[in-house]
């Protein structure tokens, strides 16, 4: 974290697949604003299995409980078997109930809908993500969803302050309540309470999640905050990055009261690991709203942020691009130009 003066110390995890590589195009970006960021590297997931080692080690959990700040690369979790998901097992462990995922249209990014400006609010820490999986009887299985009131009310109530303090219009809540009367109930009474007890100003609509998606990909521009339980933001996040261009464009933020680990919504994209191919922009905006946290104690962050992100739109603009976007550049080369262009 941020002291009054001096470098900030923020624990760094490269992460798995492509996380490595999309880390050190970020780091060089960060190095060449001169951020003044004091990195603590330390390993997680497949990285650090293979270092013999647990795939959250307790090094990294001291580490991120001491500067209570992380930029984090993603991590690959095993399908249908194997290890629980390190991401999940961070959230959990540092009650990261707020993850927050501003999806923009950018310049230079052409896609089918042009002025884009949404934020997710992803409920991070329960819903059907308990892990609690069981079999009843064979070939009968279950997997539980939780949802607390406290849970459901802090979430609801961060969202509405967030929503104030960014000046934001308008929160959408996206439910299954209709089926899952008791959990999305819940969450859903939550956000409702919260609105009318405390925040009437901003304006507040639910939908169901299926109708709500329809009018996702038919018009974004008619929503401004979504607010989700664990799953449906895990799935809203994809389907609204395919708004603006793809993965490669979304970052994300993980806020619990004592710790913010900052990552992209994208995976460890093994399909393209190891090429130089990936786009580092999502995680260098991830970064970016990282530098805007610690902006809180130390505005000169603030600065830095405002550049870096200046540098990227103008990059984009300039048709500087990875291949996700239609564009030829690599890795390392989109990280030059934007490097170019601070
Ligand atoms: P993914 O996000 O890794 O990849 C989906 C598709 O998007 C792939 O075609 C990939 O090449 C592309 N893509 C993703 N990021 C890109 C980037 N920066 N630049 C260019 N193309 C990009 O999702 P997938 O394949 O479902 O998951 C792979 C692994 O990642 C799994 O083990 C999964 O559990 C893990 N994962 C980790 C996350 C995290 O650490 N926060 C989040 C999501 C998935």
């Amino acid at each position: 974290m941020a002291s009054k003066t001096g470098a900030a110390s923020v624990v760094l995890i490269p992460g798995d697949g492509i996380g490595p590589e999309i880390t050190d195009a970020v780091l060089e970006v960060l190095d060449a604003a001169g951020a003044g960021i004091r990195w603590v590297p330390c390993k997680a997931g497949l990285a650090a299995l293979e270092d013999g080692g647990d795939v959250l080690p307790e090094s990294t959990i001291e580490a991120i409980e001491h500067h209570r700040v992380a930029l984090k690369g993603p991590c690959t979790t095993p399908v249908g078997e194997g290890f629980a998901s390190v991401n999940v097992q961070l959230r959990k462990h540092f009650d990261l109930y707020a993850a927050v995922r501003p999806v923009r249209s950018l310049p230079g990014v052409p896609t089918r809908f042009e002025n884009v400006d949404l934020i997710i609010i992803r409920e991070n820490t329960e819903g059907l993500y308990s892990g609690v999986e069981n079999e009843v009887v064979p070939g009968v299985v279950m997997s539980m969803k939780v949802a607390t009131e406290r849970g459901c009310e802090r979430i609801a109530h961060w969202a509405f302050r967030f929503a104030t303090q960014r000046e934001r219009q308008k929160i959408t809540v996206f439910h299954k309540a209709n089926i899952m009367k008791m959990t999305d109930g819940l969450f859903l009474r939550a956000s409702d309470h919260a609105h009318k007890r405390e925040y009437p100003n901003i304006d507040y609509e639910t939908a169901i999640i299926d109708a709500g998606c329809m009018r996702l990909v038919q018009n974004p521009s008619q929503f401004d905050i979504l607010l989700l339980e664990n799953l449906y933001g895990d799935v809203v996040s994809d389907l609204c990055a395919g708004l603006v261009g793809g993965l490669g464009v979304v970052p994300g933020a993980n806020f619990g009261e004592d710790a913010a680990i900052f990552e992209a919504v994208h995976g460890s994209a093994p399909d393209i690991a190891g090429k130089n191919v990936a786009n580092p922009l999502a995680l260098l905006m991830s970064a970016v709203m990282m530098l805007n946290h610690l902006a809180e104690e130390r505005t000169e962050f603030g600065a830095v942020a405002e550049r870096i992100k200046r540098a990227y739109d103008q990059a984009l603009n300039d048709g500087e691009k990875t291949r996700d976007l239609g564009g030829s550049l690599n890795t390392d080369q989109f990280a030059k130009a934007v490097i170019d262009r601070l």
